[in-house]
């Protein structure tokens, strides 16, 4: 069990069921879970929603963001637009635990038609159960800041 944060979650229409699944797994773990839609099916734009939930990370609202789109691609780039976040979209444990490990990721983006069900949830396991190691990562991390 990892230590309880405060997360949230956004995506576009191609991840509602994908978001739906982790936001269930992640608040059966203990954290605290603000899902901030999309709700409905309909066609939207991933900019919004990588946007809105990149501010809530950006403003202290949140600890931890997860977005979704179609191949994580886009709303990891609109993320990363915010300034304060640091988003990496992974589509494996590995990469998703060493960019908290070495990156200080604060935001986690997951493509829903790239990955299964069962895999995104381990690599969410694997984001949110990784700390940062400090050190001369810091020292990165503060270059990538400017
Ligand atoms: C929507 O069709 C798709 O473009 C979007 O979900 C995402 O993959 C963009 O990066």
């Amino acid at each position: 069990m990892t230590t309880p944060k405060r997360i949230v979650l956004s995506s576009d229409h191609a991840a509602i069921d994908l978001r739906r699944a982790i936001a269930a797994h992640i608040a059966a773990q203990g954290h605290e879970v603000a899902d901030i839609g999309p709700m409905t099916p309909e066609s939207t734009h991933y900019p919004l929603h990588g946007r809105a939930a990149a501010e809530q990370v950006a403003s202290g609202a949140a600890d931890l963001g997860i977005i979704l789109c179609g191949t994580g691609q886009g709303i990891m780039m609109a993320a990363n637009k915010v300034a304060g976040i640091r988003c990496g979209v992974c589509a494996d444990p590995y990469s998703a635990a060493m960019t908290r490990a070495h990156n200080n990721a604060n935001m986690l983006s997951i493509g829903a038609r790239v990955v299964g069900e069962g895999l995104a949830l381990e690599i969410v396991d694997a984001f949110l159960g990784t700390q940062f190691e400090g050190g001369r990562h810091a020292t990165r991390v503060d270059m990538i800041e400017g």
